[in-house]
């Protein structure tokens, strides 16, 4: 086999998908994935409800599901079975939820619905890698990655894949998610993914009857770890039976109340998400502009 002598890994084929993938990412301002060390904490969740909010707002928007195992996404935004793009150029699109939002996930490309494909590692990898290099993603304002829990495979393929990206870790209050958090921070910075913030989901509920606020699993521990870290808190999601009827019901929250509490909520973490990211991109740019400096100098 032929190997061409300047590719770093030894593999052509490798280096022209790399070349496809940096292309690609150039044509997308922002990068967020929605990550935690825990199950169940609500990212799918938050990534939909975060996705939808954006494109609310008229921004370009993306929502890459990298959860092969279990793609929730497609049931959440109730476009299960959804049809891929298919182009006149033989290039395919991501599916398209509104006019500014378009998703990719497994689950499109399943032949049933209830197909489970067994994953072993290097094929999650190249399958989060034809995710990006395959699929005319277009011009994007946010790709917001909804990834599994825990730091295994996906979030690392996802770090190797867009080095550029920025991760939002999703915590309920409790003592031992807030553990796992920490372990999702340890992974970020392993991986050198810096972090726009936390998100405490399922903090505290407004009972429906008298209007006062229960602290189903405590409240505010994820403020506190933050805090204790040094990074920015994002907002709390209070618990709401609605986010499940509605995640169930491919409605998501943000469009189906637009005037509830629990909308307002989402509203004031996607007004953070926006403000850490700015931030974020103008300390990087201004990092590497002193940088650049210094080597001229
Ligand atoms: N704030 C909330 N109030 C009530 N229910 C919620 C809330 N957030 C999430 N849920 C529900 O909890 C369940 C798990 O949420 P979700 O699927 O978003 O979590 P996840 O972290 O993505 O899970 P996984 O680790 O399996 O990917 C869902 O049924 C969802 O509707
Ligand atoms: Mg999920």
């Amino acid at each position: 086999m032929s190997v061409k002598p300047d590719s770093p890994m030894g593999n052509p084929l490798l280096d022209e998908q790399d070349k496809k993938i940096r292309e690609k990412l150039k044509q997308i301002d922002n990068k967020i994935m929605v990550m935690s060390g825990k199950g169940g904490v609500g990212k799918s969740t938050v990534s939909i409800n975060l996705a939808i909010g954006l494109s609310l707002q008229n921004f370009y928007v993306g929502l890459l599901d990298v959860d092969l195992h279990g793609p929730n996404v497609p049931k959440m935004l109730g476009v299960e079975r959804g049809e891929l793009q298919r182009r006149p150029d033989g290039t395919v699109g991501p599916v398209y939820y509104s006019p500014n939002l378009k998703f990719m996930s497994v689950e499109p490309l399943l032949p049933e619905r209830n197909s489970a494909v067994i994953w072993r590692g290097p094929l999650k990898m190249s399958a989060i890698r034809q995710f990006i290099y395959d699929i005319e993603w277009g011009k994007l304002d946010y790709l917001v990655i909804d990834a599994p829990p825990g730091t295994g495979d996906e979030p690392m393929t996802v770090a190797q894949t867009i080095p550029e990206a920025y991760a939002v870790v999703v915590t309920t209050p409790q003592e031992v998610s807030l553990l796992d958090v920490r372990k999702s921070i340890t992974f970020c910075k392993q991986v050198n993914i810096p972090i726009l913030g936390i998100v405490e989901n399922m903090s505290g509920m407004v009972c429906p009857h008298c209007g006062k606020v229960i602290d189903v699993f405590k409240r505010g521990g994820g403020q506190k770890l933050a805090e204790e870290l040094g990074i920015p808190f994002l907002g709390s999601i209070p618990v709401d039976p609605r986010i499940v009827t509605t995640g169930d019901a491919g409605k998501p929250m943000i469009a189906s109340y637009p005037n509830s509490h629990t909308a307002e909520a989402f509203e004031k973490l996607i007004q953070n998400v926006i403000n850490a990211t700015q931030s974020l991109n103008a300390k990087i740019k201004q990092e590497k502009g002193s940088e650049k400096q210094k080597q001229e100098d």
